[in-house]
């Protein structure tokens, strides 16, 4: 479960303001849950975690068990968006920092990311990194046609046919995709991949606990059980409507003080492991929210690393920003700080106290300095950083930002933004059917 602590807010917003703001949070939230609002086509994630059932966790386990019956020990994950962050995120967190120099001792497949970028060099160093090792592979794309990882699925599927042959290879690739529709269901289909659904009724980045999640967290030899029994007591215990459910709290805070002028929400957390978590939160809110010139501009920071170089602008730049601190409250190691006779870097005062107590410290006195410098603090915090809280947390954020975007008055469901740079690089690469878009845009080159 998730601690909410708004008390860094209180010399920001004032109880009444925070009450009026609650109860739209409220009425915003009985709207998502009735299904009345905009988007509501795309509701499917609400009531995710409640539907899933062992057989589906058997599933991706009988994959596993396969590929490792095989030695696959590189398994390539392809996909962009909702079909990438929230396995990344997951993976990161949970995954030793050095895990890859970790090479020869780890058992079971590695997991490896590619088609969220369109980096010549980084398809390539994938290519050599497949050329050593015995792979397979994950590709998702609800739609199946996004560029990115389509390139991507190109070349990693010639790798692998070349190198086992077409029959071995359709043992080697999973498609994760739309039921009926879409490039990647024709293939799965014709190639004999085999497959799963993502639902109609999920959006990309509210699919984080759909396959498109728990199939590669699965294949990383992760507890996808734990996680989802985290999701599903989040889902449980996030249902009331009451003042007090930490998501209508947390929605009725985050939009009292954007009403009050602060334009900027910094996610940030003192784990360096949830770095990609903090990517998946700028997806998801940035993806939700920023429509119809409104919304939170959601960043991320990583502290203590951060304090050094943003922590500045934070302290002291243009006061339109709060943060939203993710605290994990235990360590999963603990290092311990020993006396030197010569205590030339004068550290000897903490002898015998963890790192991990200097971290704390060093959260408590950053979030009372930015206080003190006109930052509003959200405290969340989660007892570890494992597979259950992570399912909690994911299911947490997906709640408050359905509620935040009808508190806001938009579709947090869709994402029409995203079109305008796709139209205009097919226009310049010349796609089929965007003829009239390529000369107009080749003219503004002129
Ligand atoms: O949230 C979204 O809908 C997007 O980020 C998509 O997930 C992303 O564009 C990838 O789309 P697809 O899964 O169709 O390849």
């Amino acid at each position: 479960m998730i601690e909410l602590n708004l008390e860094g807010c209180s010399q920001f917003v004032t109880k009444e303001k925070f009450a009026e703001f609650t109860e739209k949070a409220v009425a915003a939230k009985k709207i998502l849950e009735s299904g009345t609002g905009a988007g509501s086509e795309f509701l499917g994630w609400n009531n995710l975690p409640s539907s899933i059932d062992s057989e589906q966790l058997s599933a991706y386990l009988e994959i596993v068990d396969d590929w490792i019956g095989k030695s696959v020990d590189l398994v390539v994950v392809i996909g962009i968006g909702g079909s990438y962050l929230g396995a990344k995120a997951t993976v990161e967190a949970l995954s030793h920092t050095f895990t890859d120099y970790f090479q020869d001792t780890c058992s079971g497949p590695r997991v490896v990311f590619a088609g969220h970028n369109l980096s010549e060099d980084y398809l390539a160093e994938l290519m050599d990194l497949m050329s050593c090792r015995n792979v397979a592979c994950v590709v998702i794309s609800k739609s199946g046609t996004t560029t990115e990882p389509a390139i991507a699925f190109r070349f990693v599927k010639a790798a692998i046919e070349a190198r086992y042959g077409r029959q071995e290879a359709a043992s080697r690739i999973v498609a994760v995709t739309d039921r009926s529709r879409g490039a990647l269901r024709i293939l799965s289909e014709s190639e004999g991949y085999r497959s799963f659904v993502i639902d109609d009724s999920v959006g990309g980045r509210y699919s984080v606990l759909s396959p498109v999640g728990l199939l590669p967290v699965s294949v990383s030899g992760f507890d996808v059980e734990a996680m989802v029994r985290g999701a599903k007591d989040a889902q449980a215990a996030l249902s009331g409507d009451d003042v007090s459910n930490p998501a209508v709290r947390y929605a009725a805070m985050r939009n009292a003080l954007y009403d009050s002028g602060k334009k900027i929400e910094i996610f940030g957390s003192f784990n360096p492991k949830l770095q990609y978590f903090g990517e998946w939160l700028k997806q998801l809110f940035g993806e939700s929210e920023g429509k119809g010139h409104k919304g939170l501009f959601p960043a991320y920071v990583t502290c203590t690393t951060d304090l050094h170089s943003i922590g500045q602008y934070i302290q002291d730049g243009e006061r339109n920003l709060f943060e939203t601190m993710i605290t994990v409250k235990n360590t999963r190691r603990y290092a311990i700080i020993e006396e030197t006779s010569d205590n030339l870097d004068g550290l000897n005062y903490l002898s015998g106290k963890s790192v991990g107590h200097c971290n704390r410290m060093a959260q408590t006195g950053t979030r009372l300095a930015h206080i003190d410098g006109g930052v509003p603090n959200i405290e969340i915090a989660v007892e570890s950083l494992d597979e259950y809280n992570l399912g909690y947390m994911f299911y947490f954020f997906e709640k408050v930002c359905g509620i935040s975007g009808y508190m806001l008055g938009i579709n947090p469901f869709d994402q029409p933004g995203v079109e305008a740079y796709k139209k205009n690089m097919f226009a310049l690469l010349g796609k089929p059917g965007y003829e009239k878009e390529t000369e107009q845009i080749r003219k503004r080159m002129e």
